[in-house]
């Protein structure tokens, strides 16, 4: 039984195995039926969700298990009721899996910590390893390949989806350059980490604070106003990621990726969004068949 928090640990042989398996569920879902049967999945959340939590509920559904939805907001926890450590534990003697969205990263490492079931970060506001393993799928998927290609990733650089792309592109091979403003740059740790990763992988990281067109394979952006930021820092972040925009001039031929949800002609301009290269739903998709990996990796 393994947690899943952040691509960090996990190796480039544990990154393609899961790969390859959600290609495989996606090929073959009914071999996987009955995968979970008398399985429960508890899904905690402290934040919105559309895809996460659908696709993981349909995930333990489909493969014979169930899911439970679990909102924070009415939990003694989030009164100051009961500890995180307490939380944790009871969860443990009724579920087979805890699959959290929280806000603060730690809270995820205590919660793993002290349950005696895997724990998956649905998102934290520093890491969203499921969305990465969903997009090294839809990329798989596409290209038929993923070392050696270049994604370019626009926008808000300091955020869970670039810092887990960070990690998953630099270790499978997949050149990554970001470019965000000086003031929403990536955490130093990933940063440091993904160029350490790239080195032994031979592909590279790289940040540049002026957007420019390259050559890439992919784009992808990201919100400018994650969950986790408040409504009324809008008005100045639109203004520092205004030119970060992805739209058709940038485009070229790369194929267009978002995590979604995305607000048209901020991060991505309606036409591109709504284009021929987008690929997001096949990529909302492929939430669905990641999420059965990375259950069964977890409970492996
Ligand atoms: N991409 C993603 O995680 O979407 P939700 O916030 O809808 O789960
Ligand atoms: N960075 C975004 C991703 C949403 C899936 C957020 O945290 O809101």
């Amino acid at each position: 039984m393994k947690d899943f928090l952040t691509l960090e640990n996990l190796s480039k042989k544990e990154i393609l195995y899961l790969i390859n398996l959600g290609l495989r569920i996606k090929k073959y879902p009914r071999l996987y039926y009955n995968k979970l049967k008398n399985k429960t999945m508890l899904l905690m959340f402290e934040k919105p969700s559309l895809r996460t939590r659908i696709s993981f509920e349909v995930a333990m559904n489909q493969m014979g298990g169930n899911a439970i939805y679990y909102d924070l907001l009415g939990s003694p926890l989030n009164k100051g009721k009961e500890t995180i450590e307490d939380t944790a534990k009871v969860i443990s003697r009724y579920c087979d899996l805890l699959t959290a969205r929280v806000y603060d990263h730690e809270e995820l490492k205590k919660l793993a910590s002290n349950s005696d079931i895997p724990v998956i970060n649905a998102l934290s506001n520093s890491n969203h390893p499921c969305q990465a393993i969903g997009d090294l799928i839809t990329i798989k998927e596409k290209f038929k390949k993923l070392k050696g290609l270049t994604l370019a990733y626009y926008g808000d650089g300091d955020g869970n989806v670039t810092h887990s792309l960070m990690h998953a592109c630099s270790k499978v091979g997949i050149n990554i350059y970001i470019f965000c403003p000086k003031q929403f740059m990536p955490k130093d740790k990933f940063i440091k980490n993904s160029k350490k990763f790239a080195k032994k992988h031979n592909s590279k990281v790289v940040i540049e604070n002026n957007p420019r067109k390259i050559k890439a394979d992919i784009m992808y952006t990201d919100t400018w106003m994650s969950y986790h930021i408040n409504q009324k820092e809008k008005s100045k972040r639109v203004k520092i990621f205004k030119k970060y925009q992805v739209n058709k001039n940038i485009l070229g031929n790369a194929l267009f990726m978002h995590c979604l949800p995305a607000q048209r002609n901020y991060e991505v301009s309606g036409e591109v969004m709504d284009g021929k290269k987008s690929i997001i739903f096949d990529q909302a998709e492929n939430r669905l068949h990641s999420a059965k990996a990375i259950i069964l990796w977890c409970l492996k």
